[in-house]
């Protein structure tokens, strides 16, 4: 059983499956004896909890699109510090339901380009990427139609609709080209325990490939 940290994050539009997705990998690993922490952003601290209701909740009008961008770094930072890196230097797994890679999308693209805003505060403040990515890839309209089955509070970027997660799909596959290193893309418009059994087997492959 290795004990070296890893960090995985899953990543797509909203309504994907990454959640799901997210889950049931952690419980197939816990299930295999590894020692899992599984997480969110915007969130996963503490005090990046407070930050996401500022993010996802009220008018969303309120914040600009560069002061929205330092909100998701400043949650993602304090997680990075309380929690992601103590755990991956502790040995265990860390299993995130999105990171770095959805700011580069939603700050990065939805608002204007503010991609090198994102990337330079990417590497002053957070400096780290993880081992691997697993894109969960599919059509928005399947996506926005099962988001919109949820009940919630958190609406802010699913409301931009269909249009912003078709930008959002060719983003994210540009993003795994960009990567090509750490990104894997599963197909995310089948069946939950077909979805599941491939993300186990790339996890596989990667522990293996890393030992
Ligand atoms: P995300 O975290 O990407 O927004 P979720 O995992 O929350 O997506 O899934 C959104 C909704 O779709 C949930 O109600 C979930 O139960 C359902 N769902 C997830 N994966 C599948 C799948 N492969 N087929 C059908 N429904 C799914
Ligand atoms: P999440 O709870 O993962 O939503 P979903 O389950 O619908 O995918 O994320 C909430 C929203 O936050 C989602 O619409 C994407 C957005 N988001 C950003 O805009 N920037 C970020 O850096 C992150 C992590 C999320």
């Amino acid at each position: 059983m290795t004990s070296k940290g890893h960090f995985i994050t899953f990543e797509g539009i909203d309504g994907s499956g990454k959640s799901t997705q997210a889950r049931m990998l952690a419980d197939h690993m816990r299930d295999q004896g590894y020692d899992v922490i599984l997480t969110r952003e915007p969130g996963g601290s503490a005090g990046a909890e407070e930050i996401r209701a500022l993010v996802l909740q009220g008018d969303p009008d309120r914040w600009s699109a560069e002061t929205e961008l330092l909100l998701f770094t400043a949650a993602r930072r304090d997680h990075m510090e309380r929690l992601i890196q103590p755990a991956i230097d502790s040995g265990q797994i860390v299993i995130c339901d999105r990171f770095a890679d959805s700011t580069r999308m939603y700050q990065g693209l939805s608002r204007g380009d503010l991609r090198s805003k994102v990337d330079t505060l990417h590497d002053l403040m957070i400096g780290r990427e993880p081992d691997l990515t697993i894109l969960i890839d599919m059509d928005p309209g399947q996506g926005l139609a099962r988001a919109k089955g949820r009940q919630g509070t958190e609406e802010r970027f699913e409301d931009f609709g269909t249009d912003l997660q078709e930008k959002m799909r060719a983003g994210f596959l540009a993003l795994a080209t960009e990567f090509a290193n750490r990104f894997r893309i599963i197909d995310g418009g089948r069946a939950i325990n077909d979805v599941a059994a491939e993300v186990q087997a790339v996890v596989t492959a990667h522990l293996s490939s890393s030992d």
